[in-house]
């Protein structure tokens, strides 16, 4: 099969995952690479043989199909807008954007071009979330009716830019909670209303206390004092299109908690689903009859970090002219999800969602 030719766009912690992704998955190749700061382009060059240069030279390449978007959720918008404006299809890492309105104008510039939007989280085609998928399909459970999806932890100081997560675009639910509702969604279709309260527990954050002690003891230099400008602990509840509810915690003020990553239940048993921000397992099932929960083998292949598939699967898509699977629409609904958490808990009601989106079968 002739290669996709694909270029990336911002060049920093993620991009490795990315540019080793055509030795994954051999449908597509990386021929370009772009950053702001061009020092961080020329560094991926050296490392894997990857023309840098700007992001208007890389848009001008006409081999290039498909831009991954690799920059900071609050220029995935404009990159993807750059890009479709090329004539070429936009592929983001997650979020979609931090702006409702500014999301929804790429979902529109995406069709009237007639080019391809997506979007990661691509782990719900992991091994681990497709076998939970299939045995909702395949009546495991009965008919989902109610379930739990918990985020929580004391939030990322240890990471060099944890400033970053405490920013407007960022958060618990913006960074961790795409790879969680995707999961819902994918299991449960289409979500109907969000009905929220958020708050945050810390008005500032600071490296170098209690926590983050051990980090500093591995060479990790401190930051001192940063203010948090987000809401550091949402919790809702999500109505499904199904007639689902599921009680969702994304959280940075919680030290430890004994929650699995999600739960489904429903009319005839219960399913433990692994974290959705991985590819495998373990998934586990309880059904009437059942002494304890049982471990069920997986039924779908990539267990292991397959990051970028979803990018492999647009190449594939319009070669054989179906719609990819980690798509715009997806992603965009998502995205309408995780900001109502804060607009339902500002506005004091429940807010009713105004996207959808249609789950795309590997068979579509
Ligand atoms: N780091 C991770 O482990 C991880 C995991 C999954 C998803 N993600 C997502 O991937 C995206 C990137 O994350 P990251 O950790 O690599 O961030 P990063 O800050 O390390 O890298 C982003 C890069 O984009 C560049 N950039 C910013 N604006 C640009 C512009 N207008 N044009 C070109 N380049 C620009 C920056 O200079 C930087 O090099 C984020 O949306 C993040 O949520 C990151």
């Amino acid at each position: 099969m002739k290669k996709t030719k694909v270029g990336i766009v911002g060049c920093g912690m993620i991009s490795d995952t990315y540019f080793n992704a055509s030795k994954k998955f051999n449908m597509i190749e990386v021929v370009a690479c772009s950053d702001i700061i061009p020092s961080r382009s020329k560094a991926k060059e050296e490392a894997h043989g990857v023309p840098a240069m700007t992001n208007d030279e890389l848009f001008a390449q006409k081999d290039i199909e498909i831009v991954l978007n690799l920059t900071p959720p609050q220029v995935h918008s404009k990159i993807a807008i750059d890009t479709l404006n090329a004539g070429k299809h936009a592929y983001s890492e997650k979020p979609f954007g931090v702006d409702i309105d500014d999301a929804a104008k790429v979902i529109a510039l995406g069709k009237a071009k007639g080019l391809r939007v997506g979007c990661a989280p691509d782990t719900f085609l992991g091994g681990g979330q497709q076998t939970c998928r299939k045995m909702i399909d395949d009546g495991w459970i009965g008919k989902p009716l109610s379930g739990t999806a918990m985020v929580m932890g004391r939030g990322p100081e240890k990471w060099p830019q944890a400033p970053f997560f405490y920013r407007y675009g960022a958060g618990p639910m913006l960074d961790l909670g795409p790879y969680y509702v995707t999961a819902l969604v994918n299991m449960l279709g289409p979500a109907k209303s969000v009905t929220a309260f958020t708050t945050k527990g810390f008005e500032e954050r600071t490296i170098g206390d209690k926590v983050a002690e051990e980090y500093v003891a591995e060479g990790l230099k401190p930051f001192g004092k940063y203010k948090v400008d987000v809401t550091t602990h949402l919790a809702g509840v999500i109505e499904f299109v199904s007639g689902a509810v599921i009680t969702m915690v994304a959280s940075f003020d919680v030290y430890r908690h004994g929650h699995s990553p999600i739960e489904i239940y429903g009319t005839e048993g219960s399913l433990k689903v692994p974290d959705p921000n991985t590819f495998g397992g373990p998934v586990k099932v309880w059904r009437r009859g059942y002494a304890d929960w049982v471990e069920a083998p997986l039924s779908h292949i990539y267990t292991d970090n397959s990051r970028s598939i979803g990018a492999a699967d647009m190449a594939i898509a319009l070669k054989n002219n179906r719609k990819h699977r980690v798509n715009g629409e997806l992603a965009n609904h998502v995205l309408e999800v995780m900001l109502s958490f804060d607009k339902s808990s500002k506005e004091g009601k429940r807010i009713e969602l105004k996207t959808t989106c249609e789950i795309v079968n590997a068979e579509s």
